[in-house]
């Protein structure tokens, strides 16, 4: 290369490096406004397929195109500057072949500019996870609780609470790790299997309704916020946005009932007559 240029968002290695450290500070992100917002904060932001969810109203994350991915994370791109984005790639784009989930991955990279992709399933998923990075795609796994699963488990099932179900997630945790993933987001686990999970691995693990123990954290961004009306019962709701914005849309709805537009007056003050 005859230029040489410097990353200027967060990198891959120092996600790594942070393993038995500081622990990662991780959200989810779907729009460059509060992409915007959470950038100078976060170590990481996820477009995550809950954005389905979240932001689409669907019930489960299987609905989630390949397309819909790209156009928020290009959003997030585009609202952001440091915190290194991974992007999750979505039910159907990834499990049917390695070369199936590089194209898919290579297009979320190409197009969006982000620096990593998400993919869901353990030991399965380890074949393909070692074909995107020898590639060039830095992948952040995804065990435990896997919402894309929904339908074969017949809910969103937490993990992990009878030991008997143990040496199956850790070989799962172990089979990413020397697959080459540079992280990964144990969902929904019980506390003891991913603090162990944690010690035995030598990536460093994210958790949502995991372990403190874990080397950092992941929460849905308007679950934190106070903008879903029933949040998963491991968050602490640092605002109550949804309180607010609907007060705020109460007094708006009045004034313009009651004919008040303030603001109006700012808007093209007549000019006097010379
Ligand atoms: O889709 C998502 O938001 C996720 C996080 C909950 C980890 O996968």
């Amino acid at each position: 290369m005859s230029v040489q240029t410097q990353l200027k968002r967060v990198t891959v290695p120092e996600i790594r490096a942070h393993k038995g450290a500081a622990p990662i500070v991780c959200l989810t992100c779907y729009h460059a406004h509060t992409a915007r917002l959470l950038d100078n904060h976060v170590d990481l932001m996820l477009v995550g397929d809950s954005l389905g969810m979240v932001m689409h109203g669907l019930e489960t994350t299987l609905g989630v195109t390949l397309d819909m991915m790209i156009t928020h994370a290009k959003a997030v791109m585009r609202g952001s500057k440091r915190a290194l984005v991974t992007v999750d790639l979505p039910f159907g784009s990834y499990e049917e072949s390695p070369a199936i989930a590089f194209r898919n991955a290579a297009r979320v990279i190409q197009e969006t500019g982000a620096t990593a992709v998400k993919l869901e399933g353990g030991a399965r998923m380890a074949e393909t996870i070692h074909y995107l990075t020898e590639r060039g795609i830095p992948v952040m796994a995804h065990i435990g609780l896997t919402p894309q699963m929904v339908h074969v488990k017949g809910g969103f099932r937490t993990t992990g609470r009878t030991e008997d179900e143990w040496p199956a997630l850790l070989a799962d945790a172990r089979a990413i790790s020397d697959a080459g993933a540079f992280a990964v987001v144990l969902e929904g686990m019980a506390e003891p299997l991913a603090a162990k999970i944690t010690r035995e691995i030598p990536i460093p693990t994210i958790g949502i309704g995991a372990s403190p123990q874990c080397d950092g954290q992941i929460l849905v961004m308007e679950d934190m916020l106070g903008l879903n009306p029933n949040p998963p019962k491991f968050v602490r709701q640092y605002a109550q946005l949804g309180p607010e914005i609907e007060a705020a849309v109460k007094a708006y709805a009045t004034d313009v009932r009651e004919r008040r537009f303030p603001g109006v007056e700012n808007v093209y003050p007549m000019k006097k007559a010379q």
